[in-house]
């Protein structure tokens, strides 16, 4: 693809394990994404996705395969690559020390720029993405919000074509991380193509133009998120217990029932889907209820991504909080 900012063929990462193993985190990944999107990896802890993010942005060498970004060759010319992206890590990396306009042209200079360049671009940044309030503050008295979104404009502040953001806002309170997605699209809409990762599903569905869900270092499924959830048709209903054994023969109750189409026994809870909920929903009630294992809850819901997950993989992403 001719318009690709990002293109790989066959790119693979392998790790030495712990007890000498190998570790394929990153397999055979095909990619294209085009210039002016917001592309998202979705997949839990462990998937590949930072070890992914590491080898396109130059910080972490492939074991083989290849890759172009920005329009060069990421194994002959690493250094072309750099000055067109920016890459804001799981971690950020501001000095506590100092003020979040003094992080700005510091990290203005690491990129060569001149004092009044660096000055002007810091100063159009911090009214831009409206941080003039507490912008000469030290960073050690910002709240995780304030400082993600320095960490965005730290990333932005040599006006990069492509911007890599690895879980921007793992760990941020609802409100923050609503302010990181629309400082996110503000930095997308001024024509910055941005590439992230998140175990977010309401992060991948608000933020992304495409979403390219990872498990176990592989691509499951590419596509935006609506068309992700087309591909299952229907209807979802959920049938919640107080324990897994009732679950467990409720779930026995409902083999080989014709409404069904798929059945997935999460535990505590049961997940079917339907044709047509509105007619599917009371005769699998009165199974369950003849049966005598009502269900404590009941919901009848449209596909999320997690269903599209849960579907690829037979596992759910709800529910894993953690991050490497
Ligand atoms: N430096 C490393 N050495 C050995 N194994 C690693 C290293 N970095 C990552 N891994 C392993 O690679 C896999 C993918 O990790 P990572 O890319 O961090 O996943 P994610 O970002 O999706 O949580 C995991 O099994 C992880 O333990
Ligand atoms: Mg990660």
């Amino acid at each position: 693809m001719t318009d690709s900012i990002i293109h790989t063929e066959k790119l693979c990462k392998r790790f030495a394990g712990p007890k000498k193993e190998v570790v394929e985190a990153v397999r055979d990944l095909d990619l294209d994404v085009a210039k002016g999107e917001i592309f998202g990896l979705l997949g839990p802890n462990g998937a590949g996705k930072t070890t992914t993010m590491r080898m396109l942005c130059t910080l972490l060498s492939p074991s083989g395969g290849k890759a172009t970004i920005t329009g060069f060759d990421l194994a002959r010319q690493p250094h072309e690559i750099r000055r067109h992206i920016g890459y804001v890590g799981q971690k950020g990396g501001m000095e506590h020390v100092a003020s979040g306009r003094e992080n700005l042209m510091l990290q203005a200079q690491l990129y060569r720029m001149s004092k009044d360049e660096a000055r002007r671009r810091s100063n159009e940044l911090i009214e831009r993405l409206k941080l003039t309030a507490f912008a000469d503050r030290k960073t050690e008295t910002y709240s995780g919000g304030q400082r993600r979104i320095f960490d965005l404009a730290s990333g932005v502040i040599h006006s990069p074509q492509l911007l890599f953001l690895d879980e921007p806002s793992t760990g941020l309170d609802p409100q923050s991380r609503a302010r990181v997605w629309e400082e996110a699209k503000v930095l997308h809409e001024q024509g910055t193509t941005v590439f992230l990762t998140t175990h977010y599903l309401e992060e991948a569905d608000a933020l992304c133009d495409r979403v390219a869900i990872v498990d176990q270092g592989r691509i499951a499924a590419i596509g935006s998120p609506a068309e992700l959830k087309k591909q299952i048709a229907g209807d979802i209903i959920t049938l919640g217990y107080e324990d897994e054994t009732r679950a467990k023969a409720a779930f026995q109750l409902l083999e080989g029932q014709r409404v069904i189409l798929e059945k997935h026994d999460l535990g505590t809870s049961l997940q079917l889907y339907v044709d047509r909920g509105d007619e599917a929903l009371p005769e699998i009630l009165r199974i369950v209820g003849q049966g005598n294992y009502p269900a404590k809850s009941v919901s009848l819901t449209r596909p999320s991504l997690d269903d599209v997950f849960l579907k690829l993989t037979g596992r759910s992403l709800r529910g894993d909080g953690g991050q490497s």
